[in-house]
This record gives structure tokens, C-alpha cells and sequence, in this order.
């Protein structure tokens, strides 16, 4: 099996991140998955966007959390990229969850519970997912170890991966002991000794976030299970000619 390419937070090199210009772009470019970040609102709607203040990727400020869907779906979430996404906005994990499982590609949600706990999001996560039919393609990451043990008491047959930064001490067991099923390394940890320990274990590795042609090569050539790149098309182009 050939190392999957996913679209990091989209095709988010070229379009405006986490909205459905960037996420139809991947598709379009035939990416093999997409990854996406989900926050709750107010209202305990799960929403997709990376930051948990919106005044990086939108007209407005503030935090996702003390905001409304309504409020948020107001919002102008692509002239910060481009004039030409002025139309883009913040969407919902259900319309997005409408929309992908017309499709072929695979889903990896990230659950952004480093800043914030949202209490409740992997229960709401899950749900929207089994609604859709899309908890066979999809898997839930998370940099929180709480998060992943929450989703896989709750899912056990979920897939599951851990997000790190940093080797943390004990990686394995703290996986063993959350139910991570596969680790979701920062490029710059990948070397021969996490390869052979992940071999071993048969513990996937999926790193993000890998842009340069020199990186994606390496992780290429280290026959990781998954890319996560901005450029998704530069990354399948490669494996290509790989
Ligand atoms: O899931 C991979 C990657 O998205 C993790 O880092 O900061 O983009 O959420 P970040």
C-alpha cells in the first residue's frame, strides 16, 4: 500500500483553509484524504476551523467559543486569503460530512482540545459521523491524550491518532494506555529509531505538515502511511515519480 497524500486543512496552499474552496480543490487534485480541524461554538455546533480566535482567517474577532453558528456563518472566512474566496465561509462538520461522503476521499478530524476542552466534542463528533456513515474512513487525532482515550472508550473500532510535536517520555505506553492506534508525528521527529519502534508495534505513522519536495520525499522513501501536506498535488505528483 502506497503512502496516502491528505490535504492539509484542504488544499490549503492555494485556497483559503477549512473552507469548501480548498476542500473541493483537494478533491479535484484526486488527494487521497482530507484533514480538518473541528471547534465548538456557543451553541455546541462542531464547526471547521483551525485557531480558536477567528481574527487570523475572518473579518471578525473573537473565539469560536463565545460565538454563535449563526454569528459565525456571517462571517467573510476567504478575503483574508484572496478577494477572489470573499464568498467563503465557516462551515459545519455536518455539511462538510454532507458533502464528503458523496465522495471517495478519506477523513482525518482533528479535535482541537490543546487550548480549549469543548466538554462533550468527541460524544458530538462521533455522532455526526455515524449520522453520516462516514466512522469507517475517518479517523480522529488530537494533540490532547484525553481527547483520544475519550474517543476510543466511546468507539472503540474508531481509528484513532496521536499528534505530537515532541517525543513525549513513555510515547508508547501513553499510546497503549489512551487507545491511539496510530501516531501522528510533526516532520521533524521522523527518524530510523521512530520507524523501527513503530514497525515493530505495527503503529502507523501519518506526518504532517511535509510541503518541500525534499521532505516529501524522505517521508516517501520511509514509506510513511500518510502525508499531510499544504500542496497536496506536489506531494502526488512525487509519489508518482516516486
Ligand atoms: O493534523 C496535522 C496538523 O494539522 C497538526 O497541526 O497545528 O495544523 O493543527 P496543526
Amino acid at each position: 500500500m502506497s503512502t496516502k497524500i491528505f490535504a492539509h486543512r484542504g488544499a490549503s496552499n492555494y485556497a483559503p483553509e477549512n473552507t469548501m474552496a480548498a476542500f473541493q480543490m483537494a478533491e479535484r487534485m484526486q488527494a487521497d484524504g482530507i484533514e480538518t480541524d473541528v471547534q465548538l461554538t456557543k451553541d455546541q455546533v462542531p464547526v471547521l476551523i483551525h485557531d480558536e480566535s477567528i481574527n487570523r482567517t475572518t473579518n471578525k474577532r473573537g473565539l469560536v467559543r463565545n460565538l454563535t453558528y449563526e454569528q459565525l456563518q456571517q462571517l467573510d472566512a476567504g478575503s483574508w486569503f484572496h478577494r477572489d474566496y470573499a464568498g467563503e465561509s465557516i462551515i459545519s462538520l455536518d455539511y462538510f460530512l454532507s458533502w464528503i461522503k458523496q465522495t471517495s476521499l478519506l477523513l482525518n478530524v482533528e479535535l482541537k482540545t490543546n487550548k480549549f476542552p469543548y466538554p462533550g466534542i468527541e460524544e458530538i463528533v462521533l455522532q455526526r459521523l455515524q449520522e453520516h456513515h462516514m466512522t469507517d474512513r475517518t479517523t480522529i487525532s488530537s494533540f490532547n491524550p484525553d481527547s483520544i482515550r475519550r474517543t476510543a472508550v466511546l468507539d472503540s473500532a474508531i481509528d484513532t491518532g496521536f499528534l505530537t510535536s515532541k517525543r513525549p517520555k513513555q510515547l508508547f505506553s501513553l499510546m497503549e494506555e489512551i487507545g491511539a492506534k496510530a501516531m501522528h508525528p510533526k516532520f521533524r521527529l521522523l527518524n530510523k529509531k521512530l520507524l523501527v519502534e513503530c514497525q515493530q508495534r505495527n503503529i502507523p505513522i501519518r506526518v504532517y505538515t511535509v510541503n518541500q519536495p525534499v521532505y516529501i520525499l524522505k517521508a516517501l522513501e520511509a514509506a510513511c502511511d500518510t502525508i499531510i501536506s499544504d500542496v497536496p498535488d506536489r506531494a502526488l505528483d512525487l509519489r508518482k515519480s516516486y
